[in-house]
């Protein structure tokens, strides 16, 4: 496949940036978006060029560091993948594709394709955790039953990998499916009970520092999510936050 890649270049973050054009030839339909990459830049490190900076880690699906906007939506146009899961052959011979960065102020660009997505571990920071006893006498979680319903509820939030997709795609720059997931995984469990008031209540107010904007209802950010991630989630932490308001 011969393609034409339109690619955000910006060396910092006080940079202004520019979309570069860069055409690749010889690239298989079975390598991955981020293999199509590498070979771009080693293309480009042979010319003497910088290569395209861009986020990876695990290239499973797992780690949630492949932030890439791909024509236009989160992660590509395939659904329920991160890019790094992308195929070449979802493209076609001689196709425009064009990478650009999350975009939001509380993601802001590091270089090229990298962006700073940090204010996702402050949110974590402030009350994505429960207390659990390490005296010795702990009591093992198996033990203690819970509906079955709310066991798959709470495994489907843990589901969240942090990629930022759902705040890229969303038209406010809003990150209340990544909140409601990550507050959702611990209300649903007899565990994440002590500290649910006040996770909530300090989870919604980091997110609101860091800049994020509201929900409204738009959905862009379910659609865009690859792991399928329900706005369900969301309605579930708002009642979490409007009780724990009344508690508080
Ligand atoms: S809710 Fe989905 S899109 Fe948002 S951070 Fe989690 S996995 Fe990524
Ligand atoms: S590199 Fe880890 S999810 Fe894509």
């Amino acid at each position: 496949m011969d393609l034409k890649l339109k690619i955000w270049r910006q060396k910092n973050a006080n940079d202004k940036g520019k979309m570069v054009d860069y055409p690749i030839s010889n690239v298989s339909p079975d390598m991955s978006f981020l293999e199509m990459l590498d070979v771009l830049n080693n293309e480009l490190i042979e010319k003497g060029e910088s290569p395209v900076s861009f986020d990876h880690d695990c290239r499973e699906g797992i780690c949630g560091s492949c932030s890439l906007y791909i024509n236009g939506e989160a992660h590509g146009p395939d659904r329920l993948i991160t890019s790094c899961q992308l195929h070449m052959r979802t493209f076609k011979d001689g196709e425009t594709i064009v990478i650009e960065p999350w975009r939001a102020k509380a993601f802001p660009v590091i270089k090229d394709l990298v962006v700073d997505r940090s204010a996702f571990d402050r949110i974590q920071h402030a009350g994505g955790f429960i207390s659990v006893n390490t005296s010795g006498n702990t009591i093992d979680a198996n033990t203690i039953p819970i509906e079955k319903a709310d066991a798959d509820d709470a495994f489907m939030a843990a589901t969240c990998i942090g990629c930022g997709a759902c705040v890229a795609s969303c038209k406010n720059s809003s990150a209340m499916l990544f909140v409601g997931a990550k507050v959702s995984q611990f209300a649903l469990l007899p565990q994440g009970q002590v500290e649910a008031t006040d996770r909530v209540l300090n989870m919604v107010k980091q997110m609101d520092e860091e800049g994020f904007g509201n929900c409204t209802n738009t959905g862009a950010c379910e659609v865009e999510c690859p792991k399928g991630i329900s706005l369900e989630n969301i309605a579930r932490m708002n009642r979490e936050y409007l009780s724990a308001s009344f508690k508080g």
